[in-house]
């Protein structure tokens, strides 16, 4: 991954910083596809894609696709007419047109001129959405967590594999420059052998804990709230379950689904992981946020993987900047997720001093063992090794958000697969699955690969 060196005024420049402290050595990372994302594209190279679900997050990924070069949203369809308004508000502002909007995503399926579709529609929607659009032969870019129950994944893999259909999930962090370091270096040994990896992430406002406002004017009359709920139990038409939906188990995953997913997405990622965790034990808690959600607000886990373990904690009641953390046998990578930093600490491995066991001989015999210590090795002159930290700076303007969209249109468009497809999807998700059925059986979950289930043990 190329980077260049940079000093410390131009990293303040360069990185919001959140309180990272930078190592005296400092790169500045190289973007690999900002450049050519800036190249325009001959019209015959125009992909067109629908876009599915323009909420919190599809209005983003919808007014970040629209201003790809050789990308051009074509339709858009959302169950909530308000979300008609707003996609036209966010293409128009981008291109200076409007698109047509339904309410029923087959028609976005059904619509030839439409080579892909993006999907940013809850979590329980996802499965339906994926399988839906590779038997209509489209290739489909469909947000994170790949799946709401464990079940749903190999059914998208098989969906993607029958239909020949480039499915990419949203977990942007498989197309992050940091976490690409993260692995470049580890993979290089820099910090020995990694037999943990951790991430810590906290929240500490209503929104942060999805206590979203419903929009003021939805109704019955401009949501089609029965087809909102898919596959769900019938509940009548409730405005809180629609914008907080991610709180509830018949919808969203809570912590896991939404981001510890992002979390086990770069340890996966890094640490070249190719199937689920082997087990998981989940701890945690409903402490503050007792508004009638079903999941947690505190919620930690211990994952076993066949060469080394991880954990994850996250918390909806106290901030803490997120950082994912490799700890080896020489030395620690952090990626920090805000201020885009990623800190390299090297270590030895070895005693700088006699150990301090050595006190528990008689005087005699310590000083004898110190003074043999110190010969054998203290460094002679010249010849000891200064272990200096690193940092590697995101450049200004990158977006590994931008970058994820981007490697999807790419695939798309040469047919190679894409940076996520839904095996590795998949494993993210169960990863959430696995916590969650942890959590709820108060119980060791155990991923049987043969039987492709979690087992609740
Ligand atoms: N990658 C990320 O960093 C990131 C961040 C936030 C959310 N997400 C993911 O994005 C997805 C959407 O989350 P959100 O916060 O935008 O939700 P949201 O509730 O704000 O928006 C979802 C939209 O989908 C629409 N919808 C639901 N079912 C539909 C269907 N069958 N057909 C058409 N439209 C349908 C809803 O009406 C709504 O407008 C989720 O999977 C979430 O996990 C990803």
């Amino acid at each position: 991954m190329p980077h260049k060196r940079i000093n410390r005024r131009s990293f303040i420049r360069t990185s919001a910083g959140a309180g990272v402290t930078l190592a005296a050595r400092s790169f500045l990372l190289e973007a690999p596809n900002l450049a050519a994302a800036g190249r325009p594209v001959p019209p015959s190279d125009t992909l067109r894609f629908g876009m599915i679900g323009i909420g919190m997050e599809g209005s983003g990924v919808l007014a970040t696709c629209v201003r790809l070069p050789g990308v051009e949203c074509v339709a858009a369809c959302d169950l909530y007419d308000g979300r008609h308004t707003l996609a036209n508000e966010i293409i128009s502002k981008a291109t200076g047109k409007t698109v047509p909007t339904t309410r029923r995503y087959q028609d976005l399926l059904d619509n030839k001129e439409i080579d892909c579709v993006v999907a940013a529609v809850p979590d329980h929607w996802h499965k339906q959405v994926i399988v839906d659009a590779c038997n209509a032969g489209k290739d489909v870019y469909c947000e994170k967590p790949m799946t709401h129950k464990p079940e749903e994944g190999f059914e998208i893999i098989d969906a993607a594999a029958k239909n020949d259909r480039i499915v990419q999930i949203g977990s942007q962090r498989r197309s992050s420059i940091g976490f690409a370091k993260a692995k470049e270096l580890i993979d290089q040994g820099v910090i020995g052998t990694v037999d943990y990896a951790e991430n810590r992430l906290g929240r500490n406002s209503p929104c942060g804990a999805w206590v979203y406002p419903p929009p003021p004017d939805l109704s019955p009359a401009n949501l089609d709230w029965e087809t909102w709920l898919g596959d769900a139990p019938r509940v009548p038409f409730n405005p809180v379950r629609f914008a907080r939906w991610r709180a509830y188990r018949d919808y969203g995953e809570g912590l896991p689904g939404d981001l510890y997913v992002h979390a086990l997405t770069g340890i996966h990622y890094v640490m070249g992981v190719d199937a689920p965790a082997m087990r998981a034990y989940t701890s945690g808690g409903l402490f503050r946020w007792k508004d009638g959600r079903d999941f947690p607000d505190l919620q930690n886990t211990f994952y076993e993987y066949p060469n080394f373990r991880a954990g994850i904690l996250m918390t909806l009641s106290t901030h803490e900047p997120e950082v994912t953390r490799f700890l080896g046998t020489r030395g620690m990578i952090s990626v920090y997720g805000e201020g885009d930093t990623v800190i390299v600490e090297p270590q030895d491995g070895q005693d700088h001093e006699p150990c301090g066991y050595t006190s528990s001989f008689p005087e005699k015999l310590k000083d004898a063992y110190d003074k043999d210590w110190h010969e054998k090795h203290d460094p002679k002159l010249g010849e000891s090794k200064l272990i200096e930290a690193e940092s590697y700076v995101y450049p200004p303007g990158y977006s590994e958000f931008r970058e994820h969209l981007w490697n999807f249109f790419q695939s798309v468009r040469t047919r190679q697969p894409s940076v996520e497809g839904p095996d590795f999807g998949n494993n993210a998700s169960l990863g959430c699955h696995l916590s969650n059925v942890s959590y709820f059986h108060r119980s060791i979950a155990v991923w049987d690969a043969s039987s492709r289930k979690i087992v609740a043990s």
